[in-house]
């Protein structure tokens, strides 16, 4: 009798079983740009990518912790990152700070997209998005944009979206983006927002096919991290004291993301899903490509790419 094979909507029962791989691969001059990495996540990326010799670049909102963790990355490992001012819920800002970038570094060997943000109330931006679709899609979706040609130039190079198992709670209506028509639900906005990430990573790797950049997606663990802060008292007790003790150690996350930026093993791997580092089969809906590509054209217009020739690559 052939071995219980779980159905694929359950395959991350499997993946989150398997043994984490880690990479001791050193990243001596390598550039890599990370987002989000003042916290949690982000934190222990730069931490173990840093402390493995790359030069870091990091996106981040906030100056004071910017400075912060430059100056601790500088104390313990005598590297300081450089950073570059956005907050994610301006495309504005976002769109500056990856020009910044480009006129600061000519080669570019990693993008990690991981900042990213939990609503539990439907909040627009000034330009009428909704928040996590902006912070966690948006923004990540302009940046890997904006920065794509410079990748190629740099090749064999990498794009390392931080996504979610979150993805499966969807919520992504193409229609109705912006929670206008529904009653806004945290779960399914931070699906939504995962959702269209993972529709874009598919058809950015159809894009990058022969070009020498990897695109993949990876859930960071269940692990504890500022995520959800935002979301006032009541949800920071229950977050404080029913989820927070229930997750992992974010190092595990840091550990994963540094496997997926310099391992060898995922040398030409791309177009792929991995729960920390073992692969995955993603949610039904997220593989849809026909909605896939509908996804891509209006996250190109939405961060007012549509016009640009930066795909022509
Ligand atoms: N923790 C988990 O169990 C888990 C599970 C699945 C997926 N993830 C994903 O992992 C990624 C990192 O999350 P985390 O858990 O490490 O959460 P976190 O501790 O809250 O870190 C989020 C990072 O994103 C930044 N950020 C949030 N909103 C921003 C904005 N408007 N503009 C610029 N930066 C912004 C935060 O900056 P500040 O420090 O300034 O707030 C912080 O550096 C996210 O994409 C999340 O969806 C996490």
């Amino acid at each position: 009798m052939g071995r219980f094979k779980l159905p694929e909507e359950l395959d991350f029962i499997r993946a989150g079983r398997l043994p984490q791989k880690y990479s001791r691969e050193r990243m001596n001059g390598k550039v890599c740009v990370l987002t989000g990495a003042t916290s949690g996540v982000g934190y222990e990326a730069a931490n173990t990518l840093v402390g493995a010799g790359a030069t870091l670049a990091i996106m981040v909102r906030d100056k004071q912790k910017a400075e912060e963790l430059s100056k601790e990355l500088k104390e313990k490992y005598n590297t300081e990152a450089q950073y570059f001012i956005a907050d994610f819920s301006d495309l504005k800002q976002v769109r500056q700070a990856t020009e910044a970038i480009l006129a600061e570094y000519p080669k570019i060997d990693v993008l990690i997209n991981n900042a990213g943000v939990h609503m539990t109330t439907r909040q627009l931006t000034n330009d009428g998005h909704e928040v996590a679709f902006c912070v966690n899609h948006l923004a990540a979706f302009l940046i890997t944009s904006l920065l794509l040609k410079r990748l190629v130039e740099s090749a064999p190079s990498r794009i390392i979206q931080v996504n979610s198992e979150g993805h499966r709670f969807n919520g992504l209506d193409i229609d109705d983006l912006t929670w206008a028509k529904r009653r806004y639900k945290g779960i399914k906005g931070y699906g939504a927002s995962k959702t269209a990430q993972l529709m874009t990573v598919w058809e950015l790797n159809d894009l990058l096919d022969g070009k020498g950049v990897t695109i993949n997606a990876m859930h960071p663990g269940a692990v504890k991290s500022n995520i959800g802060t935002n979301n006032g008292l009541l949800y920071n007790l229950y977050s404080k004291y029913i989820v927070q003790p229930l997750l992992k150690d974010p190092k595990i996350s840091g550990e994963a993301i540094y496997y997926h930026a310099s391992s060898p093993e995922m040398e030409g791997v791309s177009g792929k899903f991995y729960n920390l580092t073992n692969e995955e089969i993603p949610a039904k809906h997220a593989v849809d490509r026909e909605l896939g590509k509908q996804i891509f054209q209006i996250s190109k217009e939405l961060t007012q790419l549509d016009k640009e020739d930066i795909y022509e690559i």
